[in-house]
């Protein structure tokens, strides 16, 4: 039977991983695949997560199942990180979350549940958007369509393009937000933004599915949850996936949470009994680990306070070499420029580099990156700052 696959290539993401870890030039660079590094090119488990994991491990008597839902403390705190302290939608019981296997699992889930409650939903995307949005979400039968967002030339967001486009959509269709640091341009919507794309959904019963992936990344916890929590004040009905890889950089323990909210409780309560039998159709019930740490994390005052600076220091360290990058990168040429990068927030950007450029970063230099000329901005360090740049401006 199995004689008919074909050899796929390798994910045009994580494949650069791969290729980056044969790579046996010392100078290689690797800014491919959207995970935090600190200046020595590690991606170190944070302090909080490591004090975390020895509370975890003297107070965990048993590795019973958790509830379908997932870990209840973690599905709490979640809720409150991902809406705020007090938000109405969850004070009036509208709001149902689980704990779901990564941000992949969370926004597979929901496009599980979105097919059952309407088969073949048009789901409208971003140009461009994160390269597994696609085959994630659409393999779930959800028909994809795309909506404008980052213009190439500018380094901007055409705006005017996308709400022309939010103008036309179907009442009833959804459209897939990202939350903040948009993957992959990192051109974000302004707060006033955010109102006027609410008021195009509220006018038109468009449903908002949120992907949250990089909450603290951009301006703060606070400052980049503001769409999504503005949102879920006006809308009826809205799906938050929302991901723990990146903030506490949990990558491989597949922490996160799938939030829903409904037009009323009642609806809440078939909604979560959907949800919960979506995820038992797939997996069953999530991993613990990783939601047990953020549980623990977020119901310790220090703990959150420790896991709150050392996101700001990463959200600080990623817009400092942005910066720096902008300044190698003119010193060294005056007739393109980048400082787009510099103003644009979270892992990632576009250098505007052509797939042959791209190529010759990778065959000339080992700079990795996606063909796309996305670079994960976390990758680059201090050392390697005026290596990469020349190497760029080698290039153009
Ligand atoms: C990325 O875009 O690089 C990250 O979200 C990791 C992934 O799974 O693609």
């Amino acid at each position: 039977m199995f004689e008919v696959l074909p050899l796929l290539p390798n994910d045009p993401i994580l494949g650069l991983s791969i290729a980056y870890a044969n790579d046996v030039n010392a100078d290689k660079v690797d800014l491919g695949v959207g995970v935090y590094k600190n200046d020595s090119g590690q991606t170190p488990i944070m302090k909080a997560v490591a004090e975390a994991e020895k509370l975890r491990i003297a107070r965990d008597i048993t590795k019973a199942y958790t509830p379908p839902a997932g870990v209840p403390g973690a599905n709490e705190a979640s809720t409150r990180l991902v809406f705020g302290a007090e938000h109405p939608a969850v004070a009036a019981g509208r709001v149902r979350t689980v704990q779901a296997p990564g941000g992949c699992g969370a926004l597979r889930v929901a496009a599980e549940l979105i097919q059952r409650a309407k088969p073949g939903a048009t789901l409208w995307v971003s140009t461009p958007t994160w390269a597994n949005h696609m085959p994630l979400l659409g393999s779930a039968g959800l028909k994809l369509r795309e909506y404008p967002y980052y213009d190439y030339a500018s380094h901007n967001i055409n705006f005017a393009a996308m709400l022309a486009t939010f103008n036309e959509i179907p009442r009833g269709d959804l459209v897939l937000l990202h939350a903040c640091c948009h993957n992959p341009s990192g051109a974000d919507l302004t707060n006033a933004q955010w109102d006027q794309v609410a008021d195009v959904l509220v006018e038109r019963g468009i449903i908002p599915f949120v992907d949250m992936a990089y909450q603290g990344f951009g301006e703060g916890l606070e400052e980049d949850a503001y769409g999504l929590r503005m949102l879920a004040n006006r809308v009826p009905e809205m799906i938050v996936a929302n991901s723990f890889s990146k903030n506490f950089g949990l990558y491989r323990e597949r922490a996160a949470s799938l939030s829903l909210v409904f037009a009323d409780t009642r609806q809440a309560d078939a909604g979560f009994s959907q949800v919960l039998n979506v995820a038992r159709a797939i997996y069953s019930m999530p991993p613990a680990h990783g939601s047990t740490i953020v549980d623990i994390i977020l119901h310790s005052d220090e703990l959150t306070r420790l896991w709150q600076s050392e996101l700001t220091q990463m959200r600080e360290r990623i817009a400092g070499l942005r910066v720096h990058l902008v300044q190698s990168l003119s010193s060294l040429q005056q007739t393109r420029d980048f400082s787009f990068i510099a103003k644009e927030r979270g892992m990632f950007s576009f250098l505007g580099l052509t797939v042959e450029q791209v190529r010759k970063l990778k065959s000339d230099y080992s700079i990795y990156m996606t063909d796309t000329s996305r670079i994960s901005v976390a990758g680059l360090t201090k050392e390697k700052m005026d290596y990469v740049a020349k190497a760029i401006v080698a290039v153009l």
